[in-house]
């Protein structure tokens, strides 16, 4: 192959925020992953209106120590926290003659348990109140599943029947994968408990409320030019109607308004993703956490119009009116005077500098084309009358291409948006086959962010199938302005969608192979493109029979022993492929593989739309030789 390139020629700009990350709570990215919180279901308001599996105990048992024993009931009654923490614990206490006897209960944190770390201190918190005159005494402890203590025992006296909270700091005195945190009260009457919590000091940059260290360093490591939040599908799905249930009058959709302010007074809501999300990793802590990585903040609101798969449109123009009027709120607590009513709720959670919003997504993946825009039309007219320098980035649905596709980039051009999300999730070798894809986009129409992709699966073939198209995307920098891999992070006992990017479980986290693709990209950005060309494509207009034919026979386990070699003699691939290979799009066509035995195998000859991947190995996909033995029976 020759390439070319000619410096003398101007490209493109390329700008510092081209490569950016996408945070939704998806894989239970945020809470159990990113926000640090230890505690599930720490404000007891977990029930079957949120998933048929859950309770308002879920992730709490009942503990009695010594000869206490007692009732442990949720409640939902005028005594409540405050109106959107409804649900509380009420302990009734009978007491016990015991010296330690107490009864309560104990959270088992997410999955496996709660990851603790002799030597590491963690903050504890709870709110309570007790009929008690004298106080209640509540015993907390850090022990392991089989009740092994992991760190000394603090006590702390309830005084006085309003809600008050307390605090205290336990230091593990031994590590254990299954942590529990333990409350118990002593004596008799009755205490309730809310919002009971555990942190690890150890967070982000030592931020309370904070982010687990390693997963946000993992993310800080890709120098993020902008962070999209907080989804996908997690955003628009269910803002077409208000939440049914008795006494739960909010929507089910994503409020941002539900996420900002004391975390006790943030709702729990049920997640797209088939899990509860707390908002404690809220619109704040998403707007710092851009900031803290150098990002842009790129919110995406509501639509109105549902997509992943739920076709449906708000009729309701009041509705449509408040998330409107919710948007331009945004905007303010955003940007808005410390004095000014939502900039005032920003600069009482600490951050009275304005954050610096420029840009804003209406909407996620509708597949309504002419709903969608209706109310795209109406969200970006009021938020421009208002604030003109913010920039409304409207969307083409959730493929990349198709009906929906065309019609809603035609209405968007006729529109003169000024800037276009596009999402696609594909196999590698769409990717290598659509390099040029933004080559011929009309640069006199909108921007594009691609908001959303990944090809799909972890291994190296994909992220070298991805570094090869995000030269396409490079390429074309004028009109492809933003781009973010999705999903960003996938916890190994909770996931709902892979490929994902950062990969973590309880204890660690790990890059995928994609992540190190998108670090080189996002960490070495250049000023400008410098023109080039290629004589060719490898790969791609090459001869690509060996690999596909080797896919195909391959899959079928039935030889072993197989050496691939490279048309010059290179070996690629030795291996017994006991488990056989793995390929992405089977062949579509016939033909004919001579084996070195004599056999002959059926392939597709006609089709690049195949690849060979040999396990965790290399990607192989053209001028292959191939030998190998036939299995004995
Ligand atoms: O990234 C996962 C999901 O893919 C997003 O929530 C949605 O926008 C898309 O369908």
């Amino acid at each position: 192959y020759t390439i070319t390139v000619d410096p003398r020629r101007a490209g493109p700009e390329i700008s510092d925020t081209m490569y950016g990350v996408f945070l939704e709570d998806i894989n239970f990215a945020a809470d159990g992953g990113l926000y640090a919180e230890l505690v599930r279901n720490r404000s007891f308001e977990f029930g079957p209106r949120d998933h048929a599996s859950y309770t308002p105990l879920t992730a709490w048992s009942e503990v009695a120590r010594g000869d206490a024993t007692g009732s442990a009931t949720v409640v939902d009654d005028a005594a409540r926290l405050n109106e959107t923490n409804r649900q509380y614990l009420r302990l009734d206490l009978a007491g016990g003659t015991e010296p330690g006897a107490g009864y309560g209960v104990r959270n088992a944190g997410f999955f496996t348990g709660m990851e603790i770390t002799e030597g590491d201190s963690y903050d504890f918190s709870v709110w309570a109140r007790t009929d008690q005159p004298q106080g209640t005494e509540l015993t907390v402890t850090l022990d392991t599943a089989a009740g092994t203590p992991l760190a000394a025992e603090l006590t702390r006296a309830v005084r006085g029947d309003t809600w008050t909270k307390y605090t205290g700091t336990l230091t593990a005195t031994a590590s254990a994968p299954d942590g529990g945190l333990t409350v118990t009260a002593a004596g008799g009457g009755t205490v309730r408990l809310d919002m009971v919590s555990l942190f690890p000091q150890d967070t982000f940059r030592g931020r309370e409320n904070g982010l687990r260290r390693d997963l946000a360093e993992r993310i800080a490591a890709l120098e993020p030019g902008f962070l999209r939040f907080p989804g996908g599908c997690l955003v628009n799905t269910g803002s077409h109607e208000a939440y049914q249930a008795p006494n739960w009058p909010r929507e089910r959709s994503y409020q941002w308004k539900e996420t900002v302010g004391p975390v006790e007074e943030r709702a729990v809501n049920h997640n797209f993703w088939g899990y509860n999300q707390s908002y404690g990793l809220g619109y704040f802590e998403y707007f710092q956490f851009a900031e803290d990585v150098g990002a842009m903040p790129l919110p995406v609101v509501p639509a109105l119009v549902t997509g992943c798969g739920e076709n449906r449109a708000t009729d309701d123009p009041e509705l449509l009116a408040r998330h409107i009027q919710d948007t331009l709120d945004l905007v303010e607590f955003a940007n808005g005077p410390a004095d000014s009513p939502w900039g005032s709720v920003r600069a009482e959670m600490g951050h009275p500098e304005p954050f610096g919003l420029t840009h804003l997504a209406v909407g996620n993946e509708e597949n309504l084309p002419e709903e969608y825009f209706e109310n795209f039309l109406a969200f970006r007219a009021a938020i421009e009358a208002e604030y003109p320098e913010i920039t409304v980035i409207g969307n083409s649905g959730p493929s990349a291409g198709g009906t929906t596709f065309d019609r809603l980039w035609d209405l968007n051009r006729e529109a003169d948006v000024a800037m276009v999300d596009e999402h696609y999730y594909m196999a590698p070798n769409w990717f290598l086959s659509n390099n040029e894809r933004y080559d011929s986009y009309d640069r006199a129409g909108p921007d594009v962010f691609l908001g959303e992709y990944a090809s799909r699966d972890n291994r190296f073939a994909n992220a070298l199938a991805e570094a090869a198209y995000m030269t396409g995307l490079e390429r074309n920098a004028d009109v492809v302005r933003l781009a973010s891999y999705a999903p960003l992070l996938a916890h190994t006992q909770g996931t709902q969608w892979r490929p994902d990017l950062i990969w973590f479980d309880n204890d660690a986290s790990w890059g995928s192979a994609s992540y190190e693709v998108q670090r080189l990209f996002a960490t070495n950005t250049g000023d400008r493109v410098v023109p080039s060309r290629a004589t060719t494509t490898p790969g791609l207009g090459g001869d690509v029979d060996g690999a596909v034919g080797l896919a195909t026979w391959a899959t079928s386990a039935a030889y072993d022993d197989v050496t691939v070699t490279s048309a010059d003699g290179e070996t690629l691939l030795t291996d017994d492929f006991s488990g056989g290979l793995d390929q992405w799009s089977p062949s579509t066509g016939a033909g004919t593989w001579s084996l070195a035995d004599g056999a002959l195998v059926q392939a597709d000859t006609t089709s690049t739309d195949n690849m060979l991947v040999a396990g965790d190995r290399d990607w192989v996909n053209y001028d292959l030789e191939v030998t190998a033995t036939k299995r004995s029976g």
